[in-house]
């Protein structure tokens, strides 16, 4: 049986977005189909939407978000019809060369539904992280359902799918932030933000939130942030090793991705500390270093691809610690919106006063 059903779809590069009606067919063999409760608006949907991830429009939006799933495929076992699921963008295969080795939040070949969402016109949709969430019902390979308990907020759980767990992992995972370490990050969107909360989770008792903008910095504060440098009307270098003794923080966090915020990380950190780049950089940027200071300074160098999460790991544990208010996922939820509100969605990132639009289906 076929499913018809109102989905978020980026026609062609550009062009606002559009309300369409989208064919999703029954799970197969590995894949389940799920009823979409939540889905928020992430800046990679604003990506795709203007062609900056790949051509292959048209593009069904929307990838952060919390379901109920309505069928699965003949052979699929961990989830069933019922469950509460935060979908994810690595249902791990097991078998590759990371996997093999015991480093699955690494899995070179994750995995996505093998059948197409379609046009009403059979024209075959390419879904936002393999998902495509900005629909009443979407079609999905079964791991990337993670089932998490059913008693929590579906728009704040489901901000755990994306940009939430990238910016928590790259502190608790990639940039393993410990009990009494001094930690800053650099740009406080969603992720940096994200970043700061995971920061202090970890017990990190320097955090300082370096942004060019104010507001963000107020916000970042009620997340955890210790100390907060305006840099665009002061050097953060200088900033961040006067809140840590004239030595840097153990661990800086780039959740920009520009080379100068880069720069910034790399000086900003103490002799044998840890970068952690999670902003994601385009394809022209370049970055010089002295060689001799990329030795002279010791420690690591990181990137972090969606916070290094493990989702059925992670999710489940995240939304323990916010249901005992350990973790304020609800701060991420500025608003909640109608499907026919995504484009507005978009416009209002750039005012910088909205951390999460999430659609409520
Ligand atoms: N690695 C991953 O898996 C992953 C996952 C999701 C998003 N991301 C990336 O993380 C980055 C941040 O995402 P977001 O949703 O928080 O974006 P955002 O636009 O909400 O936030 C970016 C912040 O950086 C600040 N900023 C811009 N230039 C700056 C500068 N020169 N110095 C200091 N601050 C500066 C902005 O004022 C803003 O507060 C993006 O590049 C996004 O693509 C990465
Ligand atoms: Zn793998
Ligand atoms: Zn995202």
């Amino acid at each position: 049986m076929v499913h018809k059903v109102k989905g978020v779809v980026a026609r062609s590069k550009g062009a606002p977005v559009t309300l369409e009606t989208i064919l999703v067919p029954d799970p197969g063999p590995g894949e389940a189909l799920v009823d979409i409760l939540t889905s928020g608006v992430c800046h990679t949907d604003l990506h795709y939407k203007l062609g900056g991830i790949s051509d292959d429009f048209p593009f069904l939006l929307g990838h952060e978000a919390t379901g109920v799933v309505s069928a699965v495929g003949p052979d699929v076992t961990d989830v069933a019809p019922g469950d509460r699921v935060v979908l994810n963008w690595r249902a791990v295969c097991g078998n590759c060369r990371a996997c093999n080795r015991g480093q699955a939040q690494y899995c070179f070949n994750t995995h996505n539904a093998t059948q197409k969402m379609t046009l009403e016109d059979g024209t075959e949709l390419s879904a936002a992280l393999g998902i495509g969430a900005f629909v009443e019902k979407t079609l999905v390979a079964a791991g990337q359902c993670t089932k998490v308990d059913p008693d929590a907020d579906a728009a704040a759980i489901g901000l755990l799918g994306c940009g939430v767990m990238a910016g928590l992992g790259a502190a608790i995972n990639t940039g393993g932030v410990k009990r009494g370490d001094t930690v800053a990050v650099i740009g406080c969107g969603g992720v940096g933000v994200a970043a700061i909360a995971g920061a202090a989770l970890a017990g990190a008792t320097t955090i300082i939130a370096v942004d060019i903008d104010a507001k963000k910095l107020d916000r970042a504060k009620e997340l955890g942030a210790t100390h907060t440098v305006d840099s665009s009307d002061s050097d953060p270098v200088e900033k961040i090793r006067e809140l840590t003794g004239g030595f840097g923080a153990d661990v800086v966090i780039d959740a920009v991705g520009r080379p100068e915020t880069y720069k910034q990380a790399f000086y900003a950190r103490d002799l044998a500390g840890t970068v952690v780049l999670v902003g994601v950089p385009t394809p022209e940027m370049t970055l010089e270093l002295p060689l001799l200071d990329i030795f002279g300074r010791g420690g690591s160098l990181k990137s972090s691809w969606y916070g290094d999460c493990l989702p059925s790991r992670d999710f489940p544990m995240l939304i323990s610690l916010y249901k005992q208010g350990k973790l304020d996922l609800d701060a991420f939820v500025t608003e909640r919106i109608t499907i026919d509100q995504v484009e507005e969605a978009f416009e209002k990132m750039h005012s910088g006063s909205v951390l999460r639009s999430v659609v409520e289906l």
